[in-house]
């Protein structure tokens, strides 16, 4: 992808432009978007030296309250509150506090016309995800939510077969979530930790939405909150879904398996692969019924997906939009529709009955 205007003089002294085409460069080219970052945990880290490496954007400052956190700060002004931060003048903020933490902040960028990159989950619950929904849209400020998963070079490879070549309809999809304790969250469970990816996954690779969720959940940590869960979502339109997360496994397992008329495709996050197992020419023909052409193997190809670092993907999303370009973010109310996903998930293994979703 394009980040930034290709350079007009390739550089200094070395120059076969002559010196005005040096300086309508200098004039054309928009000043780096001046950024800074909430929270300076594992992912607002992330967040600050991604900022920090991109051209055409500025990382001006960070905000912790956390005195240690901002000793580890990247040599950029460390502050202990968002209003100082906000006293810089950025272009727009990332919100990488505590989940407890996105509504409060995420409202006062709001309430300052600050746009915001808000990391998933959007919210703690649904009400106050829909608070942020309502802030950003009446104040008409750029907003988008941190579901990273989106921007994984294998998963946005699914997701371009499935549009762009012709798979016919969608049957089924399993994702499955797994690996180590993660010593950093603290106050919500694997299901608004980790689930949340796979719920929004689930809607942005097939179009739909979850209409109905099914699910158990169990704790062995003794933390308070779900250390595992498996969930089955009825999709609007048919397809079925499930997904399994866990945070107890020494496997790391980053994998979805979509199951479709024209064969079955696999991403897999972690080795950046997806293959292709082709739906072969039916042989017996006494097993296809109706539409259904029947099902045999084939060729299965795997091939590499390429692509940037799915942070580097999101923030330049995020200044593509600030620029008036096609931005390709997550929006808000993606990000309350993932939410009321996981409130569904945990709301089921509660009463253990289905629950029905109404898209938010
Ligand atoms: N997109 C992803 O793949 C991804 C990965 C990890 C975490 N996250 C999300 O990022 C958020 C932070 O997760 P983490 O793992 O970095 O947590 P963390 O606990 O490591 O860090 C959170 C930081 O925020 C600071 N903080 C606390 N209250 C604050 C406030 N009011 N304002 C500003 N900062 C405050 C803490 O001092 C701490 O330094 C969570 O919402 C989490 O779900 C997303």
């Amino acid at each position: 992808m394009q980040l930034w205007p290709e350079p007009v003089t390739t550089g200094s002294g070395h120059s076969p432009f002559p010196g005005f085409l040096r300086t309508f460069r200098r004039y054309t080219m928009p000043a780096p978007l001046r950024v800074g970052v909430i929270g300076l945990g594992w992912a607002g880290t992330v967040h600050a030296r991604t900022v920090r490496e991109m051209e055409g954007l500025a990382l001006i400052g960070v905000a912790d309250p956390s005195p240690q956190r901002r000793a580890s700060a990247p040599g950029v002004p460390a502050l202990a509150t968002v209003e100082e931060l906000m006293e810089l003048g950025p272009d727009y903020c990332v919100v990488a506090a505590p989940t407890r933490h996105h509504e409060e902040v995420g409202l006062q960028l709001a309430q300052a016309h600050v746009p915001a990159l808000i990391e998933k989950p959007l919210a703690h619950d649904l009400p106050a995800a829909m608070r942020l929904v309502e802030a950003f849209e009446e104040a008409g400020v750029i907003s988008a939510v941190g579901h990273t998963e989106r921007h994984n070079p294998a998963v946005r490879e699914l997701r371009r077969l499935l549009r762009e070549e012709d798979f016919g309809p969608i049957y089924q999809i399993a994702t499955r979530r797994q690996g180590p304790f993660p010593a950093r969250i603290q106050d919500v469970g694997v299901v608004r930790d980790l689930a949340i990816h796979d719920t929004d996954l689930i809607t942005w690779l097939t179009g739909d939405t979850i209409a109905q969720v099914s699910a158990n959940v169990s704790a062995v940590s003794g933390r308070g909150t779900e250390d595992l869960a498996t969930a089955l979502c009825a999709l609007a339109r048919g397809t079925l879904a499930t997904l399994d997360v866990n945070w107890v496994s020494p496997r790391k397992e980053r994998q979805i398996t979509v199951h479709t008329e024209r064969g079955c495709l696999v991403a897999d996050a972690l080795t950046g692969t997806v293959t292709h197992y082709l739906n072969g020419a039916q042989s017996d023909t006494s097993v296809t019924t109706g539409s259904f052409p029947g099902s045999s193997p084939s060729l299965v190809i795997t091939y590499p997906a390429q692509g940037e670092l799915p942070f580097t993907a999101e923030h330049c999303a995020m200044r593509n939009t600030m620029l008036g370009r096609v931005g390709g973010l997550v929006t808000l109310r993606e990000g309350a529709a993932a939410v009321a996903a996981t409130e569904a998930i945990l709301a089921s293994a509660r009463t253990g009955a289905p629950i029905t979703i109404s898209t938010p």
